[in-house]
């Protein structure tokens, strides 16, 4: 790859979320839509009309294309691991839309792939590259609330229409959990740096058979606790609370939120200061994580740091061992 020319993306998958990203690439100086394929007829020609790209053939020809450097998988949680192999044994650089797979076992193969093949890989979350989480964890890290001890989040609303089949469909692993849960799993990882060692939680199912309503509790190794509670058919106060020993964080809309505020009590009961914060994020927030995949691209690496390939198997794991306690299995695994 030329890195110092434009990076040359490819798309799999020409459904609603593979818009969004490719608008974030018109944004962004340094990377080009070249391409795009899909399964469904005629789709992939009336995306590629309306970026003015090429519609590759197939999956297959799309990752056999020597002129695309990276891959964005943008299919449902089910084809994640099929189509990132596919790209993978081809060589393919690439960025996975979240849920990163169904299971730990997808992810591992996945990762094992793709370090044999030297190809870079990430995980689209893309709230983690948002400015304002990156200052809240800044915030946290100043230690003006003290030592952070507990995280409170809720996540959850009436999912819009046009996503509903896919987050109700078994066949497509849907559920509350890999669809929105991941985001409060994967900013709780992200604020306190490690991963959960214990996990309980409960699910309500749908009549579908998929959660649609999900409560977490997890505890670190550093002892620091945190509860979730998601709904895809619940409206809820979409919120993270962080708690620590002189103060805490409120931050609504956190999977994207831009203001947060700050209390601080000195450990006592009375709130003696309040302070505001507003960090604004690009209205088209996926610009970066494209920004970082160009990075990290030029860079030669094979994996970002805002969310190492060993962190996404990991909240996997973490998805797993839910789903375990449930006893929820898709009809494919
Ligand atoms: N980051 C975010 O904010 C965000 C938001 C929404 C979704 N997502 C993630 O993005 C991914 C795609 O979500 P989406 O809402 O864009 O999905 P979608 O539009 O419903 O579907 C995306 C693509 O998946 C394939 N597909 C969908 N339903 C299928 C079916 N029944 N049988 C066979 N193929 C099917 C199709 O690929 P072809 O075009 O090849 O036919 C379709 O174009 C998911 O991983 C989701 O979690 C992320």
């Amino acid at each position: 790859m030329n890195t110092q020319s434009k990076i040359k993306w490819g798309i799999i998958g020409a459904g609603i979320i593979a818009n969004k990203l490719a608008e974030a690439l018109q944004l962004d100086p340094d990377s080009e839509l070249v391409a795009v394929a899909s399964r469904t007829p005629g789709k992939a020609d009336a995306f590629a009309a309306k970026y003015s790209i090429r519609a590759a053939d197939s999956y297959e020809a799309l990752v056999q294309d020597p002129g695309i450097d990276v891959v964005y998988i943008a299919t449902t949680h089910n084809f994640h691991h099929e189509n990132a192999m596919l790209a993978l044994r081809h060589g393919k650089n690439l960025l996975v839309e979240k849920a990163f797979t169904v299971n730990a076992r997808q992810a591992r193969e996945m990762v094992d792939l793709a370090r044999q093949n030297n190809c870079f890989m990430m995980e689209a979350i893309w709230t983690r590259f948002l400015p304002s989480i990156g200052q809240v964890k800044e915030l946290v890290a100043s230690g003006r609330i003290g030592q952070l001890r507990h995280l409170s989040l809720t996540f959850g609303g009436f999912v819009p229409e046009h996503f509903r089949t896919r987050l109700i469909t078994p066949e497509l692993a849907g559920g509350v959990t890999l669809d929105m849960g991941i985001y409060p799993i994967s900013f709780i990882c992200h604020v306190l740096e490690e991963l959960p060692s214990e996990i309980k939680s409960m699910a309500r199912f749908g009549d579908t058979g998929v959660d649609e309503l999900a409560t977490y509790q997890f505890r670190f190794p550093s002892g620091r606790t945190a509860v979730v509670s998601t709904s895809h058919n619940l409206l809820m106060k979409t919120e993270a609370m962080l708690y620590g020993t002189l103060g805490y964080i409120d931050f609504p809309r956190f999977q994207q939120g831009q203001e947060f505020s700050l209390a601080i009590h000195n450990g006592s009961n009375q709130v003696q200061e309040v302070e505001s914060f507003v960090v604004e994020n690009h209205p088209n927030g996926f610009i970066y994580q494209v920004a970082e995949v160009v990075r990290c691209l030029r860079a030669g690496k094979l994996e970002s740091n805002i969310i190492p390939l060993d962190e996404s198997v990991a909240i996997m794991e973490v998805m797993d061992r839910m789903r375990a306690e449930w006893g929820f299995k898709y009809p494919f695994e």
